[in-house]
């Protein structure tokens, strides 16, 4: 555990630091035990365990704000807690009650309350809750044991850019998801696969990846860890739910956003990639519980570069970006009941 003292939070990152406690529950014969809170730390872990060999296992991320009066904020964690469940049943892994994964959540970040970083530096308490085929296995079938662990760490922005614009490299080379697949669960195995084009990409100077659809590459689905909009002929765009996307619930909260708040037109449905590199796409940006609003400033299809808005974050971003974080931090009236205090 690191000594919150010897914490600056006012220049995090998106790294690992060790917080206080965490919370596991186990479930075995059929059942979840009532689960603990716990000093942070390893634990045993069969080299036979099916996560380490066949990946079963999932995670959320979410995220515990300080608001300017002290109190503390989570965003529509049931929200949370029903994808994770989906995501549960599509890997095979028990379900956890909502009533009770949120009690776990409020209870983990109350113990690491010295954690949460103050609400001028922007930055937040991750929270990340994984779950996980626990037991050993040898055929690839379920653990017939299961771990669920919730742990938090201080962050700072997810891309260093902050809220400043990124460079997204189009790939027609990797592709995230596959209809059929595992797209729309919050699956460790989805994100191993985005590791080595991740790196190759920013070897390239560019911050992520925008991927393309499996089947047709052409059509927009997501940034490698936030979901991803554009004003294309003065409406909000964004890529329907197509089973391959994880559905952000940044993502959601934006479409309501625009729609309720700033009065666009908001559509769901395909985008081509191509759409984006004419004059009638005139901003992009990206959303996430990491992410926040990320600002797109250019994108990049081989050599062919298309920058945004002088770089600067757009007129949409920035309004979203002013609502979302305002009601997250009880700068501004909830109107949309988002908001639970811890
Ligand atoms: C692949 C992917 N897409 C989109 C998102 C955004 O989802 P949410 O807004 O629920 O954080 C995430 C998670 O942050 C993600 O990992």
């Amino acid at each position: 555990m690191v000594d919150p003292k010897d914490i600056d939070f006012y220049s995090l990152g998106f790294n690992f630091i060790e917080t206080k406690t965490m919370f596991m529950a186990n479930h075995k014969n059929g059942k979840w035990d009532d689960g603990e809170l716990m000093p942070f730390g390893s634990f045993e872990i069969s080299p036979a365990s099916c996560v380490l060999n066949y990946g079963q296992g999932i995670f959320e991320g979410m995220k515990a704000l300080k608001a300017k009066n002290g109190e503390i904020t989570l965003f529509r964690p049931e929200k949370n807690a029903k994808r994770f469940n989906l995501g549960a049943k599509r890997m095979l892994l028990p379900e956890y009650d909502v009533d009770k994964f949120i009690s776990a959540i409020k209870s983990v970040v109350k113990e690491n309350k010295d954690y949460i970083p103050p609400y001028d530096s922007g930055g937040a308490l991750y929270i990340r809750p994984i779950l996980f085929g626990y037991g050993p296995v040898l055929g690839v079938h379920s653990a017939d044991e299961f771990k669920l662990i919730i742990f938090t760490v201080p962050v700072g922005p997810y891309f260093p850019e902050g809220f400043k614009g990124i460079n997204l490299e189009i790939s027609k080379e990797y592709i995230r998801a596959a209809p059929g697949g595992t797209g729309s669960a919050k699956t460790i195995c989805n994100y191993a696969g985005t590791m080595l084009p991740a790196k190759e990409s920013k070897l390239r100077g560019f911050s992520q990846i925008l991927y393309l659809d499996a089947v047709h590459n052409e059509y927009i689905e997501e940034v490698g860890a936030a979901n991803f909009f554009a004003m294309i002929n003065g409406k909000l765009a964004t890529p329907r739910k197509s089973g391959t996307i994880l559905e952000g619930i940044t993502r959601e909260s934006v479409l309501e956003i625009a729609s309720k708040k700033l009065g666009l037109e908001v559509e769901e449905r395909n985008i081509s990639y191509k759409e984006l590199y004419e004059e009638t796409c005139t901003e992009m940006f990206c959303s996430g519980t990491a992410a926040v609003i990320t600002p797109i400033a250019s994108i990049s299809l081989e050599g062919k570069s298309r920058i945004f808005n002088n770089r600067e974050p757009g007129e949409v971003a920035t309004k979203i970006y002013e609502l979302l974080t305002g009601i997250q931090r009880l700068d501004i009236e909830d109107d949309f009941g988002w908001i639970t205090k811890v």
